[in-house]
């Protein structure tokens, strides 16, 4: 525990609120050391004749606090949140109310994060707008230097809120339901894919749905190349799911994309009809030529596919089962 008088010493010497965690209060979570903080340098319970250093500590420790919870880029003062979720190389943090901070904990990952911001850049200036709601929403992205001197590369991204990824969700869903994934999964990799895009990393946890709203959501751009270029990394729990360009490092098209987005379309599905499982082997075959090569012309055959199946579309309201 720290005294009144090495409380106060400190905080007339913090610049920010991490320089208070030293000394008695290294290690200690930033909000149990506030607490500690407030209580050692209140103005009621200070020593004969300091209550007015109490006062000024006690108004510099709440200012402090405060900026530890803020968060200034050259853009704009943001309101730091909880951490909302950690991913394979970030951690992303709610900004304000519809925003998110992800930061690498590495800046090894720092290229990964470039990547990113390239793609929603050109996902930004060459995407059609009409279909802009298939990806986050680049906000910013700036040089995050930590006390250490570490330089990691962070973005500021919209948030989606009411969106869950597809993780846990296996041999789960009733084809029909997929349906609506599948159709808008399409839609937005044929949309990245005209833009220049492929995303490179189809995975559970980078397609968000809204469940009420048939909504569908691509995250995680880190891994994405222009048309062309070679994926720089795979989400190592994932090797099973990746295509063979990925993995030995050739050219990743359209057709990479198709691969990931059938396989994980196919395994949500409890009990696929046999021509759901002959129409997504015809986009899995080990060579990318002789796959579909394009995602909306594929769209139109999985359009028919449906109707074959299951007739005239309809909306059919769909709820998450118990996870
Ligand atoms: N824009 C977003 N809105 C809401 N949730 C998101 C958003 N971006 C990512 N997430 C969630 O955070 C998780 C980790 O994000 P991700 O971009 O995959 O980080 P990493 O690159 O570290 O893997 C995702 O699986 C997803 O559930
Ligand atoms: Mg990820």
């Amino acid at each position: 525990m720290t005294s009144f008088e090495d409380a106060v010493a400190a905080i007339e010497r913090a610049g920010s609120f991490p320089d208070l965690l030293c000394g008695g209060l290294a290690g200690v979570e930033p909000g149990h050391a506030y607490k500690m903080l407030v209580k050692i340098v209140h103005p009621d319970v200070a020593p004969a004749g300091r209550r007015a250093s109490a006062t000024q500590a006690a108004a510099k420790l709440s200012a402090l606090w405060a900026g530890a919870r803020s968060l200034t880029t050259k853009r704009a003062t943001y309101r730091l949140g909880s951490l909302v979720a950690s991913g394979d190389l970030a951690d992303l943090t709610a900004l304000d109310d519809e925003l998110l901070l992800k930061l690498p904990r590495q800046p090894a990952d720092n290229d990964l994060m470039r990547a990113e911001v390239s793609a929603l850049t050109t996902l930004e200036r060459d995407g059609d707008p009409r279909h802009r709601a298939y990806a986050p929403r680049l906000v910013e992205s700036f040089t995050h230097e930590d006390a250490a001197g570490a330089r990691r590369t962070a973005v500021v991204l919209t948030r989606q809120s009411g969106f869950v990824p597809l993780t846990g969700l296996a041999h789960r869903l009733d084809p029909r339901d997929v349906a609506w994934m599948w159709r808008r999964l399409l839609t937005g990799l044929g949309w990245a894919h005209r833009a220049g895009i492929v995303h490179g990393a189809i995975l559970p946890e980078h397609v968000l749905i809204h469940p009420e709203e048939h909504g569908v959501v691509l995250v995680d751009w880190c891994y994405s190349v222009p048309v062309g270029g070679t994926v720089p990394a795979i989400v190592a729990r994932h090797r099973a799911a990746y295509p063979p360009e990925i993995l030995a490092r050739r050219p990743a098209t359209a057709a990479t994309d198709i691969h990931l987005a059938t396989g994980l379309m196919l395994q949500l599905v409890a009990d696929p009809p046999a021509a759901l499982r002959r129409f997504a082997a015809g986009c899995r075959f080990a060579s990318p030529r002789q796959r579909p090569q394009d995602a909306w012309s594929l769209l139109a055959e999985f359009d028919e596919l449906l109707h074959d199946l299951y007739g005239p579309r309809r909306f059919r309201p769909f709820a998450l089962p118990a996870r």
